[in-house]
């Protein structure tokens, strides 16, 4: 009896001893002076885990693997961590993005998927959410250094109608986006355009040129790209934005990266460049402008082929027809874009 009663007030001078060593004594948001780099790293992990189970799993799935309960509803599926083919970033398609990439991401959300914006949390809960989800795939541990894009100089800032003039140009006669995006014009101004940076005229063009083409993605997914004058872009509208979308391109899909495919030289010796990496800047004013131009008010059919379940395929499904019944009422189906105010 006695004994036991020693050992319980011992145990319970033991508990409070080490409570109070645990909570009391240390302070948490300095670092620990003596291996802090290791406790600052687990602590984050462990953070970052905790919220992860809290508000990203229900999507992501717990073992990050891209399979939450509400995963098989959603097209596009959310990203798989483990097998971590990131889609928008700042460095060339097939790296791994900056943590400034993943941080857009999270606190921006990526507008018409379903991934949300997190732009409540705190900028500590987000960094831990980005340590805790690298723990998923090796590959962060083996990356090599890799270094964003170039950022040359927007010539357009202060003549935005010469860049969408221009961009017009690039995006038609010489990146020819339209092989996977629609084109915006027709085939005679293709060519024309083509002949403006110095290509020959095309004999034959693909069949409707003003709609997508799907392209498989790394997953064995049929994606199709946006059509900019009804899709949204997921990665933001702002000018940066779509600058760094295309320049970059986006990883574990057919967009490709453009930033080293902008150097054209001139026909003769000392004649301007027929194409330079400035024209990335101006295809964003382009794609910026033909986002402008989408209507403010969809009408129901409009939304339904926006909103299709076939943006993306599975392997195996057939795309789902597009009728007047599918998804989303719409009568005030209201389209608001950000467009950051670019004043100086
Ligand atoms: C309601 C579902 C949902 C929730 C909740 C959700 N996500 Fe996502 N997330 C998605 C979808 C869907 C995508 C894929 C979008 C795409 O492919 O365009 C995605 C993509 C991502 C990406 C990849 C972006 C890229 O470049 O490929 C990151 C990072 C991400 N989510 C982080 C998080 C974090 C962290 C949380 C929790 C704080 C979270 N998500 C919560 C649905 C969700
Ligand atoms: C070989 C096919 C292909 C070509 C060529 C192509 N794209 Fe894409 N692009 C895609 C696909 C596929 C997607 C959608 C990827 C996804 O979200 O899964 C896409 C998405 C985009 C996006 C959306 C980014 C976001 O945030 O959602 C932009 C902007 C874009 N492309 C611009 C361009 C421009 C400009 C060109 C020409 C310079 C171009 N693309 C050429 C296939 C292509």
């Amino acid at each position: 009896m006695r004994g036991a009663t020693g050992g319980i007030i011992l145990l319970i001078t033991l508990a409070s001893l080490s409570c109070s060593r645990d909570v009391g004594d240390v302070d948490t948001s300095r670092p620990a002076e003596f291996g802090f780099q290791t406790n600052l790293q687990t602590s984050l992990v462990e953070e970052g885990r905790s919220a992860y189970l809290r508000y990203c799993t229900g999507c992501h799935g717990d073992s990050g693997d891209g399979n939450g309960k509400a995963a098989r509803f959603l097209h596009p599926r959310p990203r798989n961590f483990v097998v971590a083919n990131f889609k928008f970033s700042s460095v060339r398609s097939g790296q791994l993005p900056s943590d400034a990439d993943l941080r857009r991401t999270i606190v921006n959300g990526l507008k018409g998927s379903a991934m949300p914006p997190f732009e409540l949390l705190p900028a500590r809960t987000v960094d831990a959410l980005i340590t805790f989800i690298k723990t998923f795939s090796p590959k962060w541990k083996e990356r090599p250094q890799v270094s964003p894009i170039p950022r040359v100089e927007d010539p357009y800032r202060r003549d935005q109608a010469k860049g969408i003039a221009r961009g017009n140009v690039i995006y038609h006669g010489y990146a020819q986006c339209w092989n996977c995006h629609p084109a915006y014009a027709d085939e005679a101004s293709l060519n024309r355009y083509r002949g403006m940076v110095g290509s020959a005229p095309l004999t034959a063009f693909r069949a409707n040129l003003d709609q997508a083409v799907g392209k498989p993605n790394a997953e064995g997914e049929v994606v199709y790209p946006p059509d900019f004058r009804r899709d949204f872009v997921r990665s933001g509208a702002d000018i940066d934005s779509l600058y760094r979308s295309i320049a970059a391109g986006i990883t574990g899909t057919a967009m490709p990266t453009w930033v080293d495919s902008m150097e054209i030289p001139g026909e003769n010796p000392g004649d301007p460049p027929l194409v330079e990496t400035e024209d990335l800047w101006a295809m964003a004013y382009y794609l910026q402008d033909l986002i402008k131009q989408r209507p403010k008010k969809f009408s129901e059919e409009q939304v339904v082929l926006r909103d299709r379940r076939h943006t993306i395929v599975r392997p195996g499904e057939l795309p789902t027809p597009v009728t007047e019944a599918t998804e989303v009422g719409t009568e005030d189906f209201e389209e608001a874009e950000e467009f950051e105010e670019e004043d100086e």
